[in-house]
């Protein structure tokens, strides 16, 4: 008996081949037959999933996770299958994500006909993806993400008419993303390609998809523009393009996204400005992402709008002008990066924001390296959120000095104001940031002694002071900084007295302790025989007299004398 025939067929053809028995013995008969053609049918039909199991487990190498599947029990009740609860005998699920599967994927796998899920992320999987999947019509999810797989998409994938979930992520998968993909899955919600090596252009099919909600291509080397057609997936939730090689503008189509959460378009060649009305468009929206592109223009004021905006990152474009002084209205904010733009700020206008800023009270990230603002640091840059982590000031033409309560700011890890012409001191309070890790003030006007509470930042890593005009002796207190791995306060002509010898019984003390150009003078205190593990020393003109010992001759660079 063929065992692809339905239930319902066999058991009419079974009726009918039967005439003129009584319908009491044709009832008894027919049920005996009818479990028998039940049992064999079951048979036949689980022999072949197990049969496509077995084949599947003998191309892979499984470190013992599949040591469930043997003989001792029917392969229902083998880890990571299921079958159906009508069929009992059909597997509808396989998922052995993160079993430590290697191999190759067998092509038996397609025999699985009424497999909804199959879930192999997170293994060690290689080869190509078999096109013999395609047969899979019921399959809903294909996660095969975290494996080393290479090749292309088979087309045949979009056979799999029933799929909602494509998930390929972090592998080695090439060639064009089959347009078919859009033409016939018409059910997909979710793609996600990141981190491959598809080439070629987005297909302007994936915007026949409906139900798209979420479009990870991140990481790949595709080039083109963005297809208007995308416009039309009105459910789209996220979009992520980043890391390809995308040109052109963005479509106006996709301001039609109304429930977009999340838009990352980061390093790419895109160009174009943001839209004034970009506060009505994207009314969800928490990721804007499109740092290191052309864009240009303005920050458009109603950005400040998105109530919703967690993450904005403009990082390396051509953006102008001055920043909204309504952002404090974003009060989820917690990374603003505007880094290596064009943006501006002076004693009469710009700054507004950053006094508007303290409003935002997640804010983790403010980086305003490498613009154009000018004129005095605003005062207010105190009142920031104490959850602020990283605040990046350099490269800027920024007057003024450091504010002396720069210390309220306790959540700081990174504190970079560099390259500027700021001036003054460095406040006494920079002592209460606890949490420092780098702090960087070089390549400024500085002046003044060096205060001793820096000793307290006892999780600071590196501290760069170089070329200023700090004073006075280096504090003995920095030898309480037992994470220091990097000291360099050269170039600034005036630090005098000796070097304080618990400099160099700092432990961690390996990348570089830089002194040069100074005014130390003294003997070299023994101890510096203990920075043995130092890559650079640089010690040349000061005043400093006496013997290097031969442990410091793994230094990779050694300056000493001019
Ligand atoms: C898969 O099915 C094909 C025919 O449909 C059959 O030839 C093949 O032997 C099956 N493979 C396994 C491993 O069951
Ligand atoms: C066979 O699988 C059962 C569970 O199904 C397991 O308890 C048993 O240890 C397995 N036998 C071997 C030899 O691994
Ligand atoms: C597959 O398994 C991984 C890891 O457990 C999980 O994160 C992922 O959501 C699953 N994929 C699908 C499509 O359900
Ligand atoms: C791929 O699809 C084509 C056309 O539907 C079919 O002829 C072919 O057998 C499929 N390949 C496999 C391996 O299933
Ligand atoms: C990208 O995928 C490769 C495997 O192809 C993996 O080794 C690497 O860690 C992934 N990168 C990221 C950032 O996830
Ligand atoms: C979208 O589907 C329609 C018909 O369903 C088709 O005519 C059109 O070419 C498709 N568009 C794309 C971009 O594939
Ligand atoms: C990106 O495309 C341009 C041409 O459009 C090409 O010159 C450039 O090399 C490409 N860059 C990468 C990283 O592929
Ligand atoms: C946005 O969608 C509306 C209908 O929902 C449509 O009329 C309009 O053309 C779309 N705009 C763009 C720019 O595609
Ligand atoms: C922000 O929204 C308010 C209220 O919806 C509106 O009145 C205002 O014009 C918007 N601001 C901008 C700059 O778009
Ligand atoms: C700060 O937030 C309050 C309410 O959350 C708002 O009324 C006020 O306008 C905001 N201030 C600034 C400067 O954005
Ligand atoms: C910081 O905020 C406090 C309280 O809102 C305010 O009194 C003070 O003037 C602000 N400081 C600066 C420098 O703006
Ligand atoms: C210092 O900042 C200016 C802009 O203010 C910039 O042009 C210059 O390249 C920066 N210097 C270094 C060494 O980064």
């Amino acid at each position: 008996m063929p065992y692809r025939c339905r239930g319902q067929r066999v058991r009419c053809q079974l009726w009918r081949s039967m005439p003129g028995t009584s319908m009491g013995m044709t009832m008894g008969i027919m049920s005996f037959i009818w479990s028998l053609v039940v049992a064999l049918m079951t048979a036949t039909v689980s022999a072949g999933d197990e049969a496509a199991l077995l084949a599947f487990k003998a191309q892979v190498s499984d470190a013992g996770s599949l040591a469930s599947w043997n003989s001792s029990a029917g392969f229902c009740s083998w880890e990571g299958v299921m079958c159906s609860r009508w069929r009992p005998s059909r597997v509808v699920e396989l998922s052995l994500d993160g079993r430590g599967l290697a191999g190759a994927l067998s092509p038996a796998l397609g025999n699985l006909s009424f497999l909804r899920t199959l879930n192999l992320s997170f293994n060690r999987l290689h080869g190509e993806i078999p096109a013999s999947l395609g047969r899979l019509r019921r399959l809903l999810k294909l996660d095969l993400s975290d494996n080393s797989f290479s090749g292309k998409i088979p087309v045949n994938l979009s056979s799999c008419i029933s799929m909602t979930k494509l998930r390929l992520r972090n592998n080695q998968l090439g060639g064009r993303i089959p347009a078919e993909l859009g033409e016939k899955l018409t059910s997909l919600a979710v793609i996600s390609l990141r981190n491959n090596s598809f080439t070629g252009l987005i297909p302007p099919s994936l915007g026949n998809l409906s139900h798209l909600q979420y479009l990870d291509l991140t990481t790949n080397q595709l080039v083109g523009s963005i297809p208007s057609s995308l416009g039309s997936n009105h459910n789209m939730q996220q979009f992520g393009i980043s890391r390809n090689n995308i040109s052109g503008m963005l479509p106006p189509s996709l301001y039609n996204w109304s429930s977009l959460e999340v838009f990352s378009v980061a390093l790419n060649m895109l160009y174009g400005s943001i839209p004034d009305d970009i506060g009505s468009k994207f009314a969800k929206l928490e990721h804007l992402g499109l740092g290191g592109n052309h864009f240009t223009g303005t920050i458009p004021s109603s950005i400040s709008n998105i109530s919703s905006l967690v993450f904005l990152n403009l990082v390396q474009n051509g953006f102008s002008g001055y920043v909204p002084p309504t952002l404090g209205k974003l009060g989820a904010l917690q990374h603003l990066n505007l880094g290596a733009n064009n943006l501006e700020a002076n004693d009469n206008k710009g700054w507004e924001f950053i006094t508007s800023l303290a409003n935002c009270s997640q804010l983790q990230l403010l980086v305003l390296a490498s613009n154009y603002f000018g004129g005095q640091l605003p005062g207010s840059i105190v009142n920031l959120s104490t959850t602020l982590e990283g605040l990046y000031l350099m490269h800027n033409r920024i007057f003024g000095s450091i504010p002396v309560d720069i210390g309220n700011l306790v959540g700081l890890q990174i504190l970079v104001i560099a390259n500027t012409s700021i001036d003054g001191v460095i406040p006494e309070s920079i002592g209460k940031l606890g949490n420092l890790i780098e702090l960087g003030l070089y390549n400024n006007s500085l002046s003044g002694f060096i205060p001793p509470s820096l000793g307290n930042l006892s999780r600071l890593n590196s501290f760069f002071a170089s070329i200023g005009n700090l004073e006075g002796p280096i504090p003995t207190s920095l030898g309480e900084l037992k994470n220091l791995y990097a000291l360099d306060l050269s170039m600034n002509y005036h630090l005098n007295g000796s070097i304080p010898r618990e400099i160099f019984k700092l432990h961690d003390l390996s990348y570089i302790l830089d002194l040069s150009y100074n005014s130390l003078s003294g003997p070299l205190p023994n101890e510096v025989g203990s920075l043995s593990n130092l890559n650079q020393l640089a010690l040349s003109g000061n005043q400093l007299s006496g013997k290097i010992p031969d442990s410091l001759q793994n230094c990779i660079v050694l300056e000493l004398h001019e």
